[in-house]
């Protein structure tokens, strides 16, 4: 067994607000783990940060009109306090786009580089001639060559998670202009992942406890055979390629990344003041290295990464990677785009964090995609986490209050039935240590509500509020035996409903304990209860609906803003025309028809200012057309673009240069 544990969670994306599928898929499972290992006494950090670098970033800029560091610094903040409010305790959060994390990406570069892990190609690459720039990863979409799903991304295949270049893409598109790119030369380094293939092959074999997903995952690769990948992008933000010949070239987002995780470490120890104690867990054979990911994070996580650290030499190399499957939403994908989700911050606004963490661990899904549902939310919070676990605490410690002068009782004589809580206790605390060290948390949340309902079931039967008069002694034990259970349930709850835990801690005016000490009890009888409050309140069917009216609405996105890009202004092809040609349109009150001279063609256009302007008035004008309009036919007329113009109520007023320009000219 090693000694210190060093947890991580796949660093976010700072592109975006963080949703429940980003919690159920690594960030809440890390902490409960983490959690857990504290309680255990062990050594353990949990590492994180935000993802700022690549082609997600600046594609997010792009689409909302503003820079890069905008974003990451709007989500770096909206992300880490989501987190914060579901009380996900990382020893160290920070952000890949901080000049150590720069630092640290280009030594593990120049490192591999001069080992002759990474070599230099020259090779055809996508690029846009509308945009007039290169393409890379994500700015290309098209079908998989694998699944056939339509929307695949240059990087990646969101559907069946595989690793793509945007070459691979059948039918690809520029995902800025949406014209079809064409090929050109350009040079990349690339890291000489086949060199790795046979070491990655051995060290995974011997890896039996890792979970299907992941060594299935893992196997496709290596029997497909590990080719060099590209590891640098044409981009001008992110991490700057450290070599001369690099210039304008920045590292592949998913080469820095998970460097993040160390330059994260490494700023946790700085802050610390004790600057290279992060040593002693990314060096150290005595730390076991546990990285929280997501499905569609395996592939860089269990080869390219392992890769990476064995091309270091003295780093260590990942003990586990437990990856979820993925969470959907009401019977379909979670959708940032559509606005099917729940936002961690939104959520947070409505209801408190235990619910939401109570809910995602007992639906977890650890070995199979799992669908989260308002409706069950309800239904699973109000009956379990309420019903069963909330009012057996307040029912117990009401109790004490009133009839117990709020001092738990003495144990008199400890009945057959008090002896087996204790060792349903004891056996529930070995059972979920087990469960949690091999990432179960689905089952090892169950455990603790079945232990919870074992406790209602016995103050049932004891029925203590009938015993008191009958037989005080025997109401004193059941009393007593309950509130050492409730004790034991609120340090057991800690990793999975850690603020439900802290409230009834403060109740019962105890600290919490070491994991094993659980087994025995700490209360002796004679404590005094601090001030009782009610643990929970019911989820009402009218909260649940309002919840359920926002999916999917677009317009209750905050910060979405319909930002147009330079691109998308530039497609509209405007230029100046002269109208060299007028009449009516037959038959209607409001149409001419105009003959306009673009320079290089004439053109047929039909304009509705017969109320606004005479014949004589618009001809020989100058005038603004936009010119790449799909065609239309009006009254039987061909008409070949639109003629802008101002208008207000009834005033309209045709748009015209205020110089002189051949006809033709461009507009922007
Ligand atoms: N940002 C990536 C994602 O959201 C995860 C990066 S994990 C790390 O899919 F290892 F690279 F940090
Ligand atoms: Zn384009």
């Amino acid at each position: 067994m090693k000694n210190k544990i060093l947890i991580t969670s796949a660093l976010p994306y700072a592109n975006g607000k963080v949703h429940i599928g980003h919690l159920a898929g690594a960030y809440l499972p890390a902490d409960i783990y983490t959690r857990f290992q504290r309680r255990k006494g062990r050594d353990a950090i949990h590492i994180c940060g935000t993802d700022e670098n690549g082609v997600p970033i600046t594609i997010s800029a792009e689409k909302q009109g503003v820079s890069p560091k905008e974003i990451v610094d709007r989500y770096y903040k909206i992300i880490k306090e989501s987190f914060e409010g579901f009380g996900i305790s990382f020893d160290n959060f920070s952000r890949t786009s901080l000049p150590a994390h720069y630092k640290l990406a280009q030594e593990f570069f120049l490192k591999l580089h001069k080992k002759g892990y990474i070599s230099s190609k020259t090779e055809e690459q996508f690029y846009c001639p509308n945009c007039k720039r290169f393409l890379p990863d994500r700015y290309v979409e098209g079908t998989c060559p694998y699944c056939g799903y339509t929307s695949a991304r240059g990087d990646q295949c969101e559907k069946c998670g595989r690793w793509l270049e945007p070459t691979m893409l059948i039918n690809p598109k520029c995902k800025i202009c949406g014209s079809t790119p064409i090929l050109r030369e350009t040079k990349h380094w690339y890291f000489n992942l086949d060199v790795f293939q046979k070491r990655l092959q051995e060290w995974i074999s011997e890896k039996e406890h890792w979970r299907d997903n992941v060594k299935q995952f893992v196997q496709g690769w290596f029997q497909e055979g590990l080719r060099p990948r590209a590891i640098t992008r044409d981009l001008s933000w992110g991490v700057p390629v450290p070599l001369k010949e690099a210039r304008n070239k920045v590292l592949y987002v998913w080469f820095d990344a998970p460097i993040g995780y160390i330059s994260s470490t490494i700023e946790w120890a700085k802050n610390k003041g004790e600057p290279e104690k992060w040593k002693d867990y990314w060096y150290s054979k005595d730390t076991k290295l546990v990285h929280f990911i997501g499905k569609d994070n395996i592939i860089f996580h269990a080869v390219v990464w392992p890769a990476i650290l064995m091309g270091m030499e003295d780093y260590i190399l990942p003990d586990d990677i437990p990856a979820n499957e993925f969470l959907n939403m009401e019977g379909g994908k979670i959708s940032t785009s559509r606005n099917w989700a729940v936002w961690l911050d939104e959520y947070l606004r409505d209801f408190p964090p235990d619910y939401m963490r109570y809910y995602l661990t007992i639906i977890a899904p650890e070995t199979k995609d799992s669908d989260f549902k308002w409706k069950e939310f309800q239904e699973r919070v109000n009956t379990e986490l309420i019903n069963a676990f909330g009012n057996f605490v307040n029912r117990v410690l009401t109790f004490v209050k009133n009839y117990m002068g709020n001092k738990i009782p003495y144990p008199e004589s400890l009945t057959e039935n008090s002896q087996q809580i204790f060792m349903q206790i004891e056996e529930t605390v070995d059972k979920i240590d087990k469960l949690i060290e091999s990432f179960q948390m689905r089952k090892a949340i169950k455990s603790f509500m079945d232990l919870a309902d074992m406790g209602n079931r016995y103050y049932d039967i004891s029925a203590p509020w009938k015993m008191l008069k009958e037989n005080p002694e025997n109401a004193g034990n059941t009393i007593y035996t309950c509130c050492v259970l409730i004790d034991a349930l609120a340090d057991i709850a800690e990793p999975f409903i850690p603020f439900s835990a802290k409230r009834i801690k403060k109740m019962l005016g105890l600290p919490f304990r070491k994991w094993d000490e659980i087994k025995i009890p700490q209360i002796k009888g004679g404590e005094e209860l601090n001030r009782i409050e009610i643990l929970y309140k019911k989820i009402e069917d009218g909260e649940i609906e309002t919840q359920i009216k926002k999916l999917g609405k677009e317009e209750e996105m905050e910060q979405k803003k319909e930002y147009v890009s330079i691109q998308d202004f530039k497609k509209m092809g405007l230029r100046t025309a002269k109208i060299i040609g007028i009449e009516r349109v037959e038959n209607a009150d409001k149409l001419y028809k105009l003959q306009i001279d673009l320079g290089d063609e004439k053109r047929t256009l039909v304009a509705g200012l017969v109320k606004h302007y005479t014949e004589d008035e618009l001809l020989g004008k100058t005038i603004v057309v936009i010119t790449n309009l799909e065609p239309a036919i009006i009254r039987g007329i061909k008409s070949e673009g639109m003629l802008l113009a101002a208008s207000s109520g009834e005033i309209v007023s045709i748009l015209q240069p205020d110089k002189d320009v051949p006809s033709g000219s461009e507009v922007s």
